[in-house]
């Protein structure tokens, strides 16, 4: 996978040592000489936050080595924050296990205090599964799952540490388009993220949370797949997690009734996202389908896709999981149309890929010309 190269003037001279986290701007992150006002982006460092505040206060510096930034997205299960290795001197992101129900942060700004001690064992519970798959994502290596590169604990909670992606959610992605995408654009953004489902399935890992917000599209234009939801599924299974636990629209039936999930959970999630790519809306959620369903192809809708596509759309989102296709495999071979890009390995959307194929097909056939000239030329003369 490409990841955006941290600037070099970012790093720290050789020899210089540690950056000092006194100079770091919580907002861009760049280096830059103290003082209220951000020289590099103007950012304007108030006073301290409120005593309340859930996220941790700026400037805070986690294990001795990250600086701890601005929040980057705050759900229901955790806070990500804006990062930076004051060793290596890179950009990352730090997400804290955070669920909202269950638990706040102490007036000292640190610690991560339980709202009642009764809820300590499904918290714990829920650390211990951001844990586990933190330790399994970090041994997984795939160009469209975001890299783990650390894992630690500190304050009463678990942090990992990822690469800070530039670029930008495929909400946000939709949001610049007017809301929805033709079928193929949305499928090229789709592909890469079912190649990187069919190894995180054989690796037993599923995602559980597909879904535009956790859908990233970097600057150069690589798909990855962030935000995994073990722990949600841990704290979903108690009342006051199933309020918070779900985005309705992306998240199968089985998962609001606390049955078994598996690699077909995943199948609706990416279903969902790809209908609501091109239809502009999500179907609707899996509890009022269930009553009575009333999801319309996005043919209806004034969608073009082919017939083969949708009807496979639609199967991967039938509501009841038996009904749905199995594995990711299976939906990716049947809604891909033939001739649009297959099953890959590399991350990169479909569209950059056809882009490269045709530009390696134009070089060869100048280059063909050249050689055909080079040959003919001098036997044309002699004519
Ligand atoms: N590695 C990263 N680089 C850059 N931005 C990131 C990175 N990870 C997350 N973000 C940004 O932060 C937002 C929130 O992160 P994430 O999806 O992990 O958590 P969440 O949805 O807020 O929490 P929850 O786990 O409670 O659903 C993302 O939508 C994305 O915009
Ligand atoms: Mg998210």
């Amino acid at each position: 996978m490409t990841l955006p190269a941290s600037d070099e003037n970012d790093r720290p001279a050789p020899g210089s040592g540690p950056m000092r986290p006194e100079r770091i701007c919580p907002s861009c992150l760049s280096e830059v000489p103290s003082g209220p006002r951000c020289s590099a982006c103007g950012f304007f460092e108030g006073p301290a936050e409120d005593a309340s505040s859930p996220v941790l206060r700026p400037r805070t510096v986690l294990a001795g080595r990250y600086f701890v930034g601005l929040p980057l997205g705050r759900g229901g299960f955790g806070v990500t924050y804006k990062s930076r290795d004051l060793v290596s001197g890179e950009r990352v992101a730090v997400k804290e296990y955070l669920p909202s129900a269950l638990a706040g942060r102490s007036r000292n700004g640190l610690l991560v205090r339980l709202e009642s001690a009764s809820d300590k064992h499904l918290f714990d519970q829920g650390m211990l599964r951001f844990r586990q798959e933190a330790q399994a994502l970090a041994s997984l290596s795939h160009p469209s799952v975001v890299p783990i590169r650390d894992y630690l604990e500190a304050n009463g909670t678990g942090y990992l540490v990822m690469p800070y992606l530039e670029g930008k959610t495929l909400e946000a992605y939709l949001d610049g388009k007017g809301g929805r995408i033709p079928f193929p654009v949305a499928l090229d953004v789709m592909i890469p993220v079912m190649d990187a489902l069919r190894r995180l399935h054989r690796a037993g890992i599923m995602h559980r949370d597909i879904s535009p917000e956790n859908v990233f599209i970097t600057h150069d234009r690589h798909v990855i797949l962030l935000d995994f939801g073990a722990a949600r599924c841990e704290v979903a299974q108690s009342k006051k997690g199933l309020t918070i636990a779900f985005k309705h629209g992306f998240a199968p039936i089985e998962q609001y009734l606390g049955h078994e999930q598996g690699p077909y959970t995943d199948v609706y999630g990416v279903a969902a996202t790809l209908y609501r790519c091109c239809a502009g809306v999500p179907p609707p959620a899996a509890p009022q389908r269930a009553e009575r369903d009333e999801v319309r192809p996005p043919s209806e809708l004034g969608v073009e896709i082919p017939l083969r596509s949708e009807r496979a759309l639609l199967r991967a989102l039938a509501v009841r999981p038996e009904d749905r296709y199995q594995a990711i495999r299976d939906f990716q071979r049947d809604v891909t149309p033939p001739g649009s890009d297959g099953p890959g390995d590399d991350g990169v959307l479909g569209s950059s890929k056809r882009l490269l194929l045709i530009t390696l097909g134009l070089i060869g056939v100048v280059l063909l010309g050249v050689v055909m000239v080079a040959i003919l030329g001098p036997l044309l003369k002699r004519l």
